[in-house]
């Protein structure tokens, strides 16, 4: 089963594969490989078939066992524009007034969205992985998304240096919130807004992780461009 699985690339925190097919990815697959108990992350390089996905990658792996992670990336010049929305004059991005608002926001947002939603899939590493990306928020570049006068999302991107096998330059968006409250024709015209953003503020290429179970993200990640280019466990 494992023999068409190509090791290419062992670094500190991650052992990493080619996977021909996603298909493959079942349980079975992933106990017969071999992933050294000092290394955290499990990467899986998708084939160029499975990148040119237009639907979210569902894997059927374990989740009691795995917390299971796409990266999505695109080439800025690849996100798409929607048809144009309606501008509103009720919404608009707006810088934060400082880190420490940054820090609130992105504390309160990954709790109330993410965390009460997602916790159960997320590894025992994640409340670390967290705690590392605040103590860094100073190389955050960061936006609020304002609607009536009251922050209703955040995006965030820092610059990647260190990056096995992706395209270099490179910016990850690190954290996207985006109140699902907003009324359509606000989200669409946010949307807009922070397409124009990640052009703007990175470099040629974008990158993010979502959790494989995190489908409404992936659908965005999707519909603006992205493409899930590697699959990445880790034990739970
Ligand atoms: C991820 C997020 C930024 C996407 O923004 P959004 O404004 O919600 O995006 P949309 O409403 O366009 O939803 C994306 C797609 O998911 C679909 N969708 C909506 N609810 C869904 C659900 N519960 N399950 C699956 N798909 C869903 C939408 O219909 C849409 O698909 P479509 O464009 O084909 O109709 C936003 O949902 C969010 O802030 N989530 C909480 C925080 C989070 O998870 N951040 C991402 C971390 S990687």
């Amino acid at each position: 089963m494992t023999k068409n699985i190509k090791q290419v690339e062992v670094t500190e925190t991650s052992i990493i594969y080619n996977l021909p097919d996603i298909k493959m990815l079942k349980d079975g697959l992933i106990s017969n490989l071999k992933w050294p108990e000092d290394k955290s992350y499990l990467f899986f390089n998708l084939s160029a078939k499975d990148t040119r996905t237009k639907q979210p990658i569902k894997t059927i792996v374990s989740t009691d066992k795995y917390s299971c992670r796409l990266n999505y990336l695109s080439p800025k010049n690849r996100i798409h524009s929607f048809r144009a929305p309606e501008p509103l004059r009720t919404l608009k991005l707006q810088p934060f007034k400082s880190l420490e608002e940054i820090k609130k926001m992105t504390i309160w947002s990954h709790g109330k969205y993410f965390l009460a939603r997602y916790k159960q899939y997320l590894s025992p590493n994640h409340a670390a992985e967290t705690k590392k990306y605040l103590t860094n928020l100073k190389k955050v570049k960061s936006v609020a998304i304002i609607y009536k006068n009251k922050c209703a999302g955040m995006v965030s991107l820092m610059k990647i240096v260190h990056a096995t096998s992706l395209p270099k330059p490179l910016h990850w968006v690190t954290w996207i919130w985006i109140d699902n409250k907003l009324p359509e024709d606000a989200r669409r015209y946010a949307h807009s807004l922070v397409r124009s953003w990640l052009i703007k503020n990175s470099s040629k290429y974008i990158g993010a992780s979502v959790n494989a179970v995190n489908i409404r993200s992936q659908k965005w990640f999707l519909k603006m461009g992205f493409r899930p280019v590697r699959v990445f466990f880790e034990k739970m």
